[in-house]
């Protein structure tokens, strides 16, 4: 049955103490909103609704990057969650099959537990996401009767006795759509807070002679993002999972707490990762590389057999074949490197393409920016350049050409060919010892005048 999302991501969320939206903040390189909207793509979802409030504009420009096809509603005015869904119609004007209610700052609901509602769902015409909480302190609280939900009590509103309840509402709720949408219109707001409350759908539910239940799931997975404690907590959750998942595939981690993975990190198995290592956002390892102390990935292709750093930067772009060496304090961006090339120390290799087994010497920078344009570099095969050699861009470099030392190429070097571009070098003799005698007598007669 067709499914359709409606992510609440109206909220301020004050205690960010933030400019940014809170469900604009990022976890494992990807906003919190990124990570609900995944959570419901695995239900291969007909339309996804998602409702904007505070800052809206930037939550809708995020919302359409990550999904060109979201269709945006906006709730002017936070009167609570039950009144955030009921935005959502307009922008569903034909509801079939069910929606799913997911809040944007809910990064970790898994696939798993949603498909596990949906199965609920073929036997009750209402499903909420339930999880039994350590500190129950101020969720809304299931009041169960054996597996039938009754009601959700709110904490404002709750008794003593179902204040004891530890059974908690994560905020999920799964019914037909066009059945969501009647109960939303006839919830009210009296209660505590005077809002219009989304959990008010179950009692109203059963009222009608609808069934109703709850699935359970993890706590972790409930966690919800209101301050940045619970965004550094989201993010640890986050990279404890990366990690173990990481080592069960046969990725071997030196000290799994010191490397951080991004939500769509690669690794192959057999590749070895360091302590200190950084993957931001795209980078795919392949199995048997590795990746040496202290480094920084980025959008960039390691392949088989490749060995990064020790402190060594890949920036978007970077594209390493097989049993590449790259080396301590070498940045790499937008360029590919052949098999077996090597850039061991202190290089910058930007906008640029590298041939098999050329050997790119220490300190070589790739000057590919001229205040206004980014130009390419292209390197050919078992070339050899010379430590410190400034590649100003374009400029091409044959095969098994080489450049010699410090030299400042802006032209093509042919094929097989020696560059030599800097000045000759002149010694002239007994100079040095001149000017040192002449420096140390000066020395001596200002100290002299000093006394
Ligand atoms: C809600 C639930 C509570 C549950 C808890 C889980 C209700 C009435 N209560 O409480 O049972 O245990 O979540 O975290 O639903 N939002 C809007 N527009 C609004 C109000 C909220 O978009 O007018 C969004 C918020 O941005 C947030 C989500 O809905 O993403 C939940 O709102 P929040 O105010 O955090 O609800 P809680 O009081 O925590
Ligand atoms: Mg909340």
């Amino acid at each position: 049955m067709a499914v359709n999302l409606v992510v609440l991501a109206a909220g301020q969320g004050t205690r960010m103490r933030s400019d940014l939206p809170k469900v604009l903040h990022e976890v494992a390189g990807q906003s919190v909103l990124a990570h609900a909207m995944q959570s419901g793509a695995v239900l291969d979802p007909e339309q996804t609704v998602i409702v904007t409030g505070h800052g809206a504009d930037r939550v809708e420009q995020a919302a359409r990057q990550i999904d060109s096809d979201v269709r945006i509603a906006v709730q002017a005015e936070r009167l609570g969650t039950a009144h955030a869904v009921a935005q959502a119609r307009p922008a569903l004007p034909d509801v079939s099959g069910d929606i799913i209610v997911l809040y944007g700052d809910t990064p970790f609901i898994s696939g798993e537990t949603l498909e596990r509602m949906t199965r609920a769902r073929q036997t009750h015409d209402v499903v909420i996401l339930g999880f039994e909480a350590a500190d129950p302190a101020r969720y809304g609280r299931l009041v169960m009767d054996g597996d039938r939900l009754l009601r959700i009590v709110e904490f404002k509103d709750a008794s003593d006795e179902e204040r004891a309840i530890t059974f908690c509402n994560s905020g999920v709720v799964m019914a037909n759509g066009a059945t969501l949408f009647d109960l939303v219109d006839t919830v009210g707001n009296d209660n505590a807070a005077g809002e219009y409350y989304l959990t008010d759908v179950v009692g109203l539910a059963n009222d009608r002679g609808l069934t109703v239940t709850a699935v359970a799931c993890p706590e972790a997975e409930t966690l919800g993002i209101d301050s940045r404690a619970g965004l550094a907590k989201a993010e640890a959750i986050f990279q404890a999972r990366a990690r173990t998942e990481a080592l069960d595939n046969g990725v071997t981690l030196t000290a799994p707490d010191t490397v951080f993975f991004s939500h769509d990190t690669h690794i192959g198995r057999d590749a070895i990762i360091e302590p200190n290592v950084v993957f931001g956002p795209g980078v795919t390892v392949e199995t048997g590389a590795r990746i040496r102390a202290f480094s920084h990935l980025e959008g960039c292709h390691v392949s088989r057999g490749a060995v990064v750093g020790p402190y060594a930067r890949l920036r978007p772009g970077a594209e390493l074949a097989e049993d590449v060496r790259i080396g301590n304090f070498v940045e790499v961006k937008n360029a590919t490197l052949a098999a077996g090339a090597k850039v061991n120390h202190l290089s910058y290799i930007g906008d640029a393409s590298v041939g098999e087994a050329t050997n790119i010497g220490a300190g070589t920078i790739t000057c590919n920016y001229d205040g206004v344009f980014k130009h390419q570099t292209t390197i050919g095969a078992r070339a050899f350049i010379g430590s410190n050699t400034m590649l100003v861009a374009p400029v091409r470099v044959g095969d098994e050409a080489m450049t010699a030392s410090g030299s400042v190429i802006n032209r093509n070097v042919p094929e097989g060919a020696m560059a030599v571009g800097r000045a000759r070098q002149d010694n002239k003799d007994g100079f040095a010892r001149k000017m040192f005698a002449r420096l140390k007598a000066l020395k001596a007669a200002k100290t002299k005048g000093e006394q």
